[in-house]
Formats: structure tokens, sequence, C-alpha cells
């Protein structure tokens, strides 16, 4: 059996006549950028992800840079963030001329350890910028309640958790501002490069709305050296169809992750922890294995595609080097590196195809 790891190409036959319809009355309107569609999406999302206000841009790196403004984040100032994640967490930070301040991970949630945040604090640390990493939420009541003690910004990358629930509410309106990413591969994904920062505070949003636009309090008015951040038209259309489809595809999603879990319970691979008061929405189901290049190429050999995230924590990172963290620095960060393997996770894959990827992979590395 074949198990690709991805399989963008499903998903588009099932709605193409939906989104080629879209994308004509884009045209028809010639509304390219920013425009109805775009907004109508800020209404519906922000719904969504039950918070006042979201402002649609053109990628979630972005919508992390803008938060951070909107934080005051500037020169000289620290932020706190976990260092296993995709770059352009840590990237967002560098632009505000800020410096990232890595905290080593929870192992058994790969996300930020909150136990050990509280001692990363300085005189210059202005927020805390905790990931929701493959879908699993952040500790985020302990993570708030550290920030509250030091009177922090807390900025959610929400980048890979698209309608995640901790306890019981949808992440992106925990803390000041969330950044979501709609890169193609996400769970909610459009068709070129978008993001969106979501709030509940009226001058962040309005902030937002100004620096994705240059500025522009009104055409040709600028109160501010703004970006070109803006989102364009054909996302907001096409990410509209998909946001109906977006409960029913987390759903199978989950659906997924119980059958991984089940076929790998006796396995020598190690599972993520979830919360039972969370809800993960399994951007990627990531495993811990011994010998884990030898496994995954084996895997491939039998049909079975996996994918790291991440090889290398950002601490060390070529790009970061000045930052001065050694091998040993973050040693959980730098265990999951070496041991995480990323099964197939999309809706479209079949259960029977999710369990054969997971008896393969518990022959392969024995049982426990
Ligand atoms: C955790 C995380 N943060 C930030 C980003 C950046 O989002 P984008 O690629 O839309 O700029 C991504 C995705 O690529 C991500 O996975």
């Amino acid at each position: 059996m074949k198990v690709p790891y991805f399989d963008l190409k499903a998903q588009y036959a099932g709605l193409k006549n939906e989104i080629l319809g879209a994308m004509d009355r884009v045209c028809q309107n010639a509304a390219f950028i920013l425009g109805d569609e775009v907004a109508q999406f800020e209404k519906e999302f922000a719904a969504y992800c039950e918070v006042k206000h979201c402002v649609a841009l053109n990628s979630g790196t972005s919508a992390l840079h803008v938060a951070l403004l909107a934080a005051g984040v500037g020169n000289g100032d620290e932020v706190i963030t976990t260092p296993n994640t995709f770059i352009a967490t840590a990237e967002a930070i560098s632009y505000t001329g800020a410096k990232p301040v890595f905290v080593d991970i929870d192992p058994a949630t790969a996300n930020i350890d909150p136990k050990l945040i509280a001692r990363a604090i300085t005189p210059k640390t202005k927020a805390i910028m905790p990931v929701h990493l493959y879908g699993r939420p952040a500790a985020m009541n302990a993570i708030l309640d550290v920030a509250a003690r030091q009177r922090l910004a807390v900025i959610e990358d929400a980048c890979q958790a698209h309608g995640a629930r901790c306890r019981g509410k949808r992440v992106g309106g925990f803390g000041l501002a969330a950044a979501f990413s709609f890169y193609p591969t996400k769970n909610l994904g459009g068709y070129g490069e978008g993001g969106a920062l979501t709030t509940n505070d009226e001058y962040t949003a309005q902030l937002a709305r100004s620096l994705r636009d240059h500025g522009a309090a009104h055409r040709y008015t600028h109160e501010r050296i703004g970006y070109n951040y803006r989102m364009d038209g054909f996302q907001g259309a096409v990410l509209r169809i998909k946001l109906k489809q977006l409960d029913g595809w987390t759903a199978k999603r989950q659906e997924l992750g119980r059958q991984y879990r089940k076929h790998l319970a006796n396995a020598r691979v190690e599972l993520p922890h979830d919360d039972p008061h969370d809800e993960c929405v399994y951007h990627l189901f990531a495993v811990y294995v011994d010998n884990r290049d030898a496994v995954r190429a084996e895997l491939e050999a039998r049909g079975v595609q996996t994918a790291v995230h991440y090889p290398m924590p950002l601490s060390l990172q070529k790009a970061y080097a000045n930052l001065g963290y050694r091998p040993g620095s973050l040693p959980q960060a730098e265990r999951a590196c070496e041991r995480v393997l990323c099964l197939p996770m999309y809706p479209e894959l079949r259960l029977e195809q999710a369990e054969y990827a997971a008896k393969t992979l518990a022959e392969i590395v024995g049982p426990k």
C-alpha cells in the first residue's frame, strides 16, 4: 500500500466547482486585493475563533510581526518563545529589533514548558509567544499566569492550530493577539500565501489594519510607516469555502489520530500527550522513535512517506548563532528534534492507510 505524506489535489477535486465559481466572482468584481470576499472571511473567521476581530493578512509571519508591534515590542526588547517551531516564529521577533529568548519544551507535549518561563524573564522581557505546535494547545493557563504576574503581553502563534481548544475555548483569543497561517498545507489553507491576526482588543485590530496597508488611514493619507501585508481576494474567496468544511476535516484528523494511537499503543514509540481538557486539531501527528532516520528510510521503502518537523531547534540554527546557544543548552528540544517523526495526517487519508502506516511502523520498531 502507498501512503503519501500529503495530498492537496484530492481536496481540490471535491471543492472544484465551488472554488472556481468564487474565483470567478473575484475576477468579475476585480476585487483582487482585500475586497468583499476578504471582509466576509474576516467576519466568519473571527466568529469561528470566538474573538471580536480578525484582520486578514498575506501570511502568518506578517501576523506575528504585526502582533508584536501592537504589543509595543521593539529594539532591545526580549520575547520568550519555544525553540521547537518553524523559524518564522523567531524571525517575526527579530524583525522588530527584539531578541528571541528560547525556553525549553515539555517533552510530553513538545510545547514550551511553562515551569521554565519565569527564570528566563529579565527587565528587557516584553512578551511571551507560545506556539500551539502540531495543533496541540500550549499550556495557556500557566503561561497567562506568569505573564500577568510580570505584566507581559502574550501572543499566540496559532499558525498550526485553527480551531483547537484550550479548556473549552478556541485558541486565538487568549492573549493580546494571535497569528494564524493559511499556507496551503495548513488545516485551513488557501491557494497561495495567507494569514490572519485575531484579537479581542480594538486598538490592536485598528493598528493591524493600518500596518497591513502602508500605515494608511485613508487612501494616500499615511499615519505611520506600514507594510504591504494585505490578503488578496482569491485567498478570501477560497478560505470562506474551506472554513465551512473545517470542523468536518478536524474530526477526520482526530479520528486518524485515534487510529494511530490504537495501532501504536504497544510499539516502541513515544506518543504525544493530549490533555483531556483541551482539543488538539492534529495539524501533524508527531511520534518519537530511536534511530529515527533509519526508521524513516524503512517506512519509505514500505510505501509510507513521513516528514521531520523539525530536524533542528531554532537555538542551534546558523541564523541564530549570534544568540550563543550550544548543543545541550535546551536538551528537551534537542532530543525531540533528533527523534521526531511525523506520520501522514490529512482529512483525505483513509483509515486503512493510517492503519497500514501505524502497523508498519510498529513492525519496524518492535514491541515496548
Ligand atoms: C508555527 C508556525 N509559525 C509561523 C508560521 C508562518 O506562517 P506563514 O508561512 O503563513 O508565514 C508557520 C507556517 O509556516 C508555522 O508553522
